[in-house]
């Protein structure tokens, strides 16, 4: 599909907004319409940009061509609103991503060696830039669970940074400093030390996955020093679920679907509000709807 927006050059100008103005743009993961529609209605309440993102698992289950559409509608009703891959493995579910419409992909090759990681993030780069398509990498491995895979945690490698980013020509990079896919155990510290070193020697922004249940005090310190986009994905699914078995136990006789699904993602919007305090953009679009 042909894109009408340059995607690649907006997305990059609100992170260096967010970066000068010492805020985040946060990303929510979601599995279906109403999921979405909860995202969307919180941006538009608080005036926030968002990215609404889709993993691969989801593509999978519902079809690329409705996860995309309904990004689009999304984009298309709410500007500062993006529709963006997320922790893709695969080159091909990347450019089947721009295709289809996408504003953002994400690349993960951080399980594979360094090499590896660079040729992949390079053929999505390449692809994804002369479509205005916004491209996110990765360095180090995250703890928790991800997608269908659980493994061990690993954080980033400073001597890899620089070379990975020249060598690929990514926009931004999600890097792993103690942070956790899902509801973390006990508290995590993140390696602020080894953020700062990142920081030292790359400028573009930096993603902080598994924002759920990071402490306010350091997720705060995070986006100083330059998470710049913020992923949080279990608290919604936490929020959609329970929010779905309370509407269900309150009518069970009820076969109204809408009305059902209409009062789960009421718990969904609050807590995309929430977070979307918690990084500091509410109130930002009219800001960056004003940039050049
Ligand atoms: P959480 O599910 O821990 O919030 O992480 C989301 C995420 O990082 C998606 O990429």
């Amino acid at each position: 599909m042909q894109h009408t927006d340059n995607y690649h050059d907006r997305l990059s100008a609100y992170y260096q907004h967010a970066r000068a103005n010492g805020y985040a743009i946060p990303a929510f993961n979601f599995n279906d319409m109403w999921q979405l529609l909860a995202i969307q209605r919180a941006a538009q309440q608080e005036k926030a940009p968002v990215l609404a993102a889709a993993t691969g698992s989801v593509i999978k289950a519902i079809g690329m061509g409705i996860t995309a559409a309904m990004g689009r509608w999304g984009m298309e009703d709410q500007p500062g609103f993006f529709l963006h891959l997320d922790h893709s493995k695969k080159v091909e579910e990347c450019q089947a991503a721009v295709d289809a419409g996408f504003a953002s992909v994400m690349i993960d090759g951080s399980a594979l060696p360094l090499e590896e990681n660079i040729a992949m993030t390079r053929a999505v780069v390449a692809y994804a830039h002369p479509r205005g398509v916004f491209v996110e990498g990765e360095l180090g491995r995250l703890g928790g669970r991800e997608e269908d895979v659980s493994g061990g945690a690993a954080l980033v490698q400073i001597e890899d940074v620089q070379r990975y980013v020249n060598e690929t020509g990514v926009d931004s990079l999600a890097v792993a400093i103690g942070n956790a896919h899902g509801f973390y155990k006990a508290a995590p510290v993140l390696d602020f030390k080894r953020l700062e070193e990142v920081g030292q020697v790359v400028s573009i922004p930096l993603v902080l996955h598994g924002g759920t249940g990071i402490p306010e005090d350091q997720l705060r310190q995070a986006i100083r020093l330059g998470m710049n986009k913020v992923n949080v994905g279990t608290l919604l699914h936490h929020a959609y679920l329970q929010g779905l078995r309370t509407a269900l136990n309150e009518a069970p006789d009820s076969y109204d679907v809408k009305a059902a699904f209409g009062q789960a993602i009421q718990p969904v919007i609050a807590v995309v509000c929430q977070s979307i305090h918690r990084v500091g953009a509410n109130g930002r679009l009219e800001g960056l709807l004003a940039l050049p």
